[in-house]
């Protein structure tokens, strides 16, 4: 069977937005509205298998749709909604919940990075996490997912549980006129220069919504002055910038910078490096600053403008919501069928 090419991707509004969360993915969405259907949700349900206060919820969940508006995400042409609108998702994740197995999920890097030393004690929700986002991903079909580097294991199980449903329904995808595959075997989008963003104090870590320094990261609402500040002070080591990627290779922290203004500004690291080669971080540094405020601010002021004008958001949110259930609904009536649920 050929699927139509469509693309889904979420965000979890369970913290600041940072510079990470806009190159490995916000950007990215953007032009995929050209070539494909796309739909882009803010994951409500992801965000409490941890603990969020309701207030906060509700903010970041208008912050990450104010991302996703003032990055140039069209509402009226992509879909834009918060996945808690749509209760097909928690429906699906449950018929995933009994195709994925245990093991599958105690191997999750995230889940085991999350839990720590404490897993008897994190909710049931963050072990079955991944079997949401499956759910997420292939209640509309979706063909292509573009994400970063961090999401690549919950891709693969997303693909090993759509590939356990169509086979362990095999006869009753057949009997209900299907033919073939009734999921498709999504292909994660994981490119460029930015797909792993790292922290600006630590070039070895992952820049991150919970790393307790905020130094560590630059919020998408940010001032000018902060971005420049951060971009200032990250850590770097003392020598100059090296003439091709190669150089880069033992040197996480001028790496992650060279990327960090390669995405910016649309380039390669190899472009870049073209330019800055043999400069030192006095002169590169503050085009770095530069190019971040150019981008980033008056992306910034258009994501404040739109956070205060809730009645604005919420209904971008509905109209979302009621387009993205239709798709939604028909995938069910199907799957409801398929595994013999009677209505
Ligand atoms: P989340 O909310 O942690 O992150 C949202 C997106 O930002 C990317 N990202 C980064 N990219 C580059 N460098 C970084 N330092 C960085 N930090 C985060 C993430 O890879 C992601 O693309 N499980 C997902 C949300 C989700 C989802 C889905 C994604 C739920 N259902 C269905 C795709 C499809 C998550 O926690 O992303």
């Amino acid at each position: 069977m050929t699927f139509t090419p469509r693309v889904f991707s979420g965000i979890q509004p369970s913290g600041d937005l940072h510079l990470g969360n806009y190159l490995g993915a916000i950007r990215r969405f953007v032009p995929l509205q050209d070539t494909h259907d796309c739909i882009y949700c803010v994951v409500d349900m992801h965000a409490i298998t941890v603990w969020q206060d309701p207030d906060d919820l509700r903010r970041a969940t208008r912050e990450v749709a104010a991302a996703y508006v003032a990055a140039g995400i069209d509402p009226k042409r992509a879909i834009i909604f918060n996945q808690s609108q749509v209760i097909q998702h928690a429906e699906l994740a449950w018929v995933f919940n009994c195709i994925a197995r245990i093991g599958w999920m105690n191997r999750m890097t995230q889940f085991k990075d999350k839990a720590g030393k404490n897993s008897e004690n994190v909710s049931l929700g963050l072990l079955a996490y991944p079997s949401l986002m499956a759910a997420d991903i292939l209640l509309y079909k979706a063909t292509h997912v573009p994400v970063g580097d961090d999401q690549k294991q919950h891709l693969e199980l997303t693909r090993d549980i759509a590939a356990k449903f169509n086979n362990d329904y095999a006869a009753s995808i057949a009997a209900q006129g299907h033919d073939g595959e009734f999921f498709p075997i999504t292909e994660p989008l994981i490119a460029g220069p930015a797909t792993r963003i790292m922290s600006l104090r630590d070039g070895t870590k992952k820049m991150s919504k919970s790393d307790p320094s905020d130094q560590s990261r630059i919020s998408l609402l940010d001032d000018a002055d902060a971005i420049a500040r951060k971009i200032r002070k990250a850590t770097t080591d003392p020598a100059e910038l090296p003439h091709d990627i190669e150089g880069l290779s033992s040197r996480p922290e001028a790496d992650n910078l060279v990327g960090i203004y390669a995405a910016l500004s649309d380039r390669t690291k190899a472009q870049v490096l073209a330019e800055f080669g043999g400069k030192g971080w006095g002169t590169f540094k503050p085009a770095l600053a530069d190019l971040a405020v150019a981008v980033l601010g008056p992306m910034g002021d258009e994501m404040r403008r739109l956070i205060e004008d809730t009645t604005t958001i919420d209904a971008i949110l509905r109209d979302g919501a009621e387009r993205a259930r239709v798709i939604a609904e028909a995938t069910m009536v199907d799957v409801r069928s398929i595994v013999g649920f009677i209505r």
